[in-house]
């Protein structure tokens, strides 16, 4: 049996909600998805959510909900999946990477207070900054919300990682530092729509930006705000937008694992905490604990000390049939990114924590039995 780096967990009640709801009278838009908004907006403690089909079109309607447009500037981390980026360029905005800190493999605060004040000066400030919520954990939010008062940017949180985590007893999607933040819910996340993602705001001008970009751009009657006609059955495109909506199978599932995510949590940080506990002592480096950070843990990320290890290491839990994976490959060193000019080395400890990172089992069912071998497999690598 293989054990893979990450898993859903699906119950017998999650497929007799989904079940249920395919008999139902409605597929596509119906009472769960905004049933599913509400809970959503309920657990983060924010104002609105749009539930859409992917975190990837949540982050593009995102951009474009708050104007981000051609040859304006888009940064996010270097360390991140490509969806953070590809944004920015779906809007025809250019893009550019802030480098991590090495100790939390989040944006580094410092490095993008430098990268601004050189940004000022050639006047190419960013007008948006994805700032991702690596593994779970929180980026320093404080800081980087200071920096876009004084910079004058605007925030997404890529919290695709990250439904559930606290950060200074601030729920990750309050958008307490940000003008939105933005949920996945593909398989391995903390809870699951099989594909599927939000979009989470507090201030209604977005809001409804959000909602008529993931909705062909279409203002319904049902829109008061938007709508200008007078029948009822009238309906008016007034932007160009996308089919991103999510549909009420999705949404059926989406509430059923909702009611689950505070033990899915609690099982991951006790994962995580064992792992903790029994790899202290070997010559890796484990996750940074911060008190006032509560990880989510979606991702379980050791790095090895020696970058000769790394391959070395990998490729033995692949052998023992345990499938880690490597999150992430520096974005810009895609071959797409290269083509756009981006070169090997531009984001230093992105690069050096690509070279020793490897994200070992974590989904809350995996077995005792199953994180035994695991830690066991990685002590006798050492031995
Ligand atoms: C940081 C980050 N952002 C965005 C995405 C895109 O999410 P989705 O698959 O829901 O489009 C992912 C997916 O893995 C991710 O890890």
């Amino acid at each position: 049996m293989k054990i893979p780096y990450g898993k859903q967990s699906i119950s017998n009640k999650d497929i007799s909600v989904v079940k249920k709801t395919l008999q139902s009278n409605f597929l596509t838009q119906g009472p769960k998805v905004k049933f599913f908004e509400n809970s959503i907006a309920k657990f983060v403690g924010s104002k609105h959510v749009v539930a859409v089909n992917s975190a990837t079109s949540a982050l593009h309607i995102a951009c474009l909900s708050i104007g981000l447009k051609k040859d304006d500037y888009l940064w996010t981390s270097a360390n991140s999946f490509v969806a953070s980026s590809n944004c920015a360029l779906y809007c025809g905005a250019k893009i550019d990477f802030i480098d991590i800190d090495i100790k939390t493999y989040n944006i580094c605060h410092k490095k993008l207070e430098k990268k601004l004040e050189y940004a000022k000066k050639k006047r190419i400030l960013p007008k948006v900054i994805v700032v991702v919520h690596i593994c779970g954990f929180s980026a320093p939010m404080k800081e980087i919300y200071k920096l876009s008062k004084k910079y004058k940017f605007k925030i997404i949180e890529d919290a695709s990682h990250a439904i559930g985590g606290l950060y200074f007893k601030n729920k990750i999607g309050s958008c307490k530092f940000s003008d939105i933040t933005v949920f996945s819910f593909h398989p391995v996340k903390i809870i699951t729509t099989a594909e599927g993602g939000a979009a989470i705001t507090n201030n209604s001008k977005i809001a409804s930006n959000l909602r008529l970009y993931a909705d062909h751009g279409v203002a319904r009657n049902k829109n008061k705000s938007k709508f200008k006609g007078k029948e009822l059955w009238n309906f008016d495109q007034i932007k160009l937008g996308y089919n991103y909506r999510m549909n009420e199978i999705q949404a059926a599932l989406g509430l059923s694992q909702l009611k689950k995510i505070n033990s899915f949590l609690r099982i991951r940080n006790t994962i995580a905490n064992r792992y903790n506990r029994e790899l202290k002592n070997l010559p890796i480096i484990l996750p940074n604990m911060d008190s006032n950070i509560y990880s989510s843990f979606h991702l379980y990320v050791i790095l090895v000390k020696n970058t000769r290890e790394h391959k070395k290491l990998f490729n033995y839990l692949i052998m023992k049939k345990i499938i880690v994976n490597l999150h992430y490959i520096p974005i810009y060193r895609h071959s797409f990114y290269k083509s756009l000019g981006f070169k090997k080395g531009y984001c230093p400890s992105a690069e050096d924590y690509y070279s020793r990172a490897i994200s070992l089992p974590i989904y809350p069912n995996i077995k005792n039995a199953e994180q035994k071998y695991v830690i066991n497999c990685i002590k006798d690598y050492f031995k």
